[in-house]
């Protein structure tokens, strides 16, 4: 049976606790660390940047572990059990991140040079809507780090307890590119669970 979105987010509340060490002992963390730091971009601290389901923020703390901290952070998230320790997290990091409690889709934002989203439009009705809006936050040519879930034996019991969607790679670049995006790296986590679970896509909004 599918989880409504309400269903999703008080089961995320409920999991807030222990998800930021679960990111960092299962290697999601160092997953973002190395996909974010793969192009070897200089850093840019003038970057306004949105973190779409944010969860703990493990994606953003990542960005600033490497960029240091940006002109502005906005974590876009519904639990706000979830968002609560993302915006701790990122306190420690001397990072005031702005809050945008809801789902995609719900909330209007100044357009972002940098979108990141790891593992969430696996829970959205429509993964094109998800990723027509997820465009529409970002200004024309800002980049998208995308981390969503691939076809394995480890998804399928995860979605026992998630019920999220998987991608196959042709599959995601199509939806990327009717979405209005250009792909222009893919990204395959070399170890661990990430390795088994994930892949990662840098794109960037065409107009
Ligand atoms: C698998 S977790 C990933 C969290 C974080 N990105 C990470 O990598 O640790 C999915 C997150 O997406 C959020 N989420 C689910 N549906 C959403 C939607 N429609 N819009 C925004 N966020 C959503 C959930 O509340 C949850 O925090």
């Amino acid at each position: 049976m599918e989880k409504t979105t309400s269903d999703t987010t008080l089961h995320y509340d409920t999991a807030a606790p222990k998800w930021r060490d679960k990111m960092r002992t299962l290697g999601y963390y160092d997953a973002y660390l190395r996909f974010l730091s793969a192009e070897q971009r200089a850093p840019e601290p003038k970057s306004r940047v949105v973190d779409i389901g944010a969860g703990t923020a493990s994606f953003a703390e990542a960005w600033v572990a490497i960029h240091g901290p940006p002109s502005e952070m906005t974590l876009l998230e519904p639990s706000h059990v979830m968002v609560k320790q993302g915006q701790d997290a990122l306190r420690a990091r001397g990072v005031e991140p702005s809050i945008a409690q809801g789902m995609l889709g719900s909330v209007e934002l100044k357009p972002a040079d940098v979108a990141l989203a790891a593992h969430v439009i696996e829970h959205c009705p429509d993964a094109l809507n998800a990723l027509e809006q997820i465009r529409d936050l970002l200004r024309p040519g800002g980049r998208l780090y995308l981390v969503v879930s691939k076809p394995h034996w480890c998804n399928a019991i995860i979605w026992l307890q998630w019920r999220h969607r998987t991608f196959r790679k042709e599959q995601i670049l199509g939806l990327l590119e009717k979405a209005g995006f250009t792909c222009d790296r893919e990204f395959s986590f070399p170890a661990g669970p990430p390795s088994r679970t994930s892949r990662g896509i840098l794109a960037h909004r065409r107009v």
